[in-house]
């Protein structure tokens, strides 16, 4: 007999946060397996959900954090938390979240002091070294990238006036996606839809095997080293930037140099911008203030791109995390991390030792083995 465990998930109070960490389809998972599930008045607001949609599906809606984070064993949320959120952390619950912690010291000692077990969605890992939480993000913002590079290409949003899809007798626009990981296939999958002319490169040439077996020839691959990236760079309409080198920098891939050769009027969108970037000119920017200039180019560097979309992000990381919080759910902190590495990996704090090393190293902290705190 599973023992019925208390869910919580309340609003998110961080600026311009309207995802929530659970939907409908996630509160009936957990309710037919026994447990309840509190969630914050409004709490799905912002993603386009409304309490009656929870209700339906079994939750009980509460007016306010206190109650969610006072009763809740286990509390699901989208961001870190925020000071006022600090003091309702809970030795004993557990919170399962994005946590960022090697970024900051005051969540990382409000989490220790706490006595809170922190669970981090971005450093859940599985055997091949893949982020299965942060992947449904990248996935969104590869999918985001043609449509903000073709409303930023009208003439009107800065650009050099070319429609993405060209029409009948007119050439389409030429779009260049550097890296071709999760992010960067959806960008040339959704920008070839609609029937630009697309380029992507890659150093790692299995994943230009996949693009070839997939888009059969219609979608040119290109192996990416310097002067290849140089010259399809120089040529594009719009360039979309998403690569990545775990755990480092983005490198920096297009020099100001080649920027200042591109057409005036064409378009970057730096995906990437979130590990610093990968054109010298990029600068992190915001989607109230989303695109600048630099020597005719227009750059788009909104640094959490899948805010524009939360109902569809809120449901794409919810998909990715709900077999997580089932797992918590139904088998307890100590079974879950013993039965899947992956999950364990997840554990930054707990019990007020920092167990996850990357985080101890960045505060100068020593970090303890999971195994001898569980
Ligand atoms: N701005 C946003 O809102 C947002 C949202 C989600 C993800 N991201 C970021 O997007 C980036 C891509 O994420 P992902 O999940 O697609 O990563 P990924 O690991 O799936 O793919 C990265 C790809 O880059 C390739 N690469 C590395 N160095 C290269 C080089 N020199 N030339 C060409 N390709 C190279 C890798 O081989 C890999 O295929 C990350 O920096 C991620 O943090 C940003």
């Amino acid at each position: 007999m599973l023992k019925a465990v208390k869910v919580g998930v309340p609003r998110e109070l961080k600026d311009n946060e309207y995802r929530v960490a659970i939907t409908p389809a996630g509160v009936r998972e957990l309710v037919v397996c026994g447990h309840d599930v509190m969630i914050e008045h409004d709490a799905g607001r912002g993603s386009s959900i409304g309490d009656d949609e929870y209700r339906r599906a079994g939750a009980t809606i509460v007016p306010d954090p206190d109650t969610v984070f006072g009763e809740a064993d286990l509390v699901l949320k989208v961001k870190e938390p925020v000071p006022e959120e600090f003091p309702r952390l809970r030795r004993g619950s557990i919170l399962f979240t994005y946590l960022h912690l090697a970024a900051s010291e005051e969540v990382t000692r409000a989490l220790i002091d706490s006595g809170v077990t922190g669970v981090a969605y971005e450093t859940v890992e599985l055997d091949d070294g893949s982020l299965p939480l942060l992947a449904p993000m990248s996935e969104v913002a590869g999918r985001m990238a043609p449509q903000v590079g073709a409303v930023t290409l009208e003439r009107e949003h800065g650009g050099r006036g070319v429609l993405l899809g060209g029409v009948s007798g007119v050439r389409p626009a030429r779009v260049v996606v550097i890296g071709c990981g999760m992010a960067g296939q959806n960008a040339a999958w959704i920008a070839q839809g609609m029937e630009a002319e697309v380029v992507v490169l890659d150093r790692n040439i299995n994943k230009l095997r996949d693009i070839d077996r997939i888009h059969q020839g219609k979608i040119l691959t290109l192996a990416s080293n310097r002067l290849t990236v140089e010259e399809a760079v120089i040529s594009a309409d719009l360039v979309i930037g998403a690569v990545l080198v775990p755990g480092a920098r983005a490198p920096r891939l297009v020099t100001e140099e080649v920027v200042k050769e591109m057409r005036p009027g064409a378009v970057l969108v730096d995906i990437s911008i979130d590990q610093g970037g990968c054109f010298e000119t990029s600068h992190m920017t915001t989607h109230s203030d989303p695109t600048y200039v630099v020597h005719d180019v227009v750059h788009y560097c909104v640094g959490n791109m899948p805010g524009a979309v939360p109902h569809t992000s809120t449901y794409a990381l919810t998909n990715a995390t709900l077999e997580y919080v089932v797992a918590l759910a139904n088998k307890g902190l100590i079974d879950a991390v013993r039965e899947d590495p992956a999950l364990a990996k997840g554990v930054n704090v707990h019990a007020g030792h920092v167990t996850y090393e990357p985080v101890a190293e960045a505060h100068g902290l020593n970090a303890v083995p999971l195994a001898d705190v569980l």
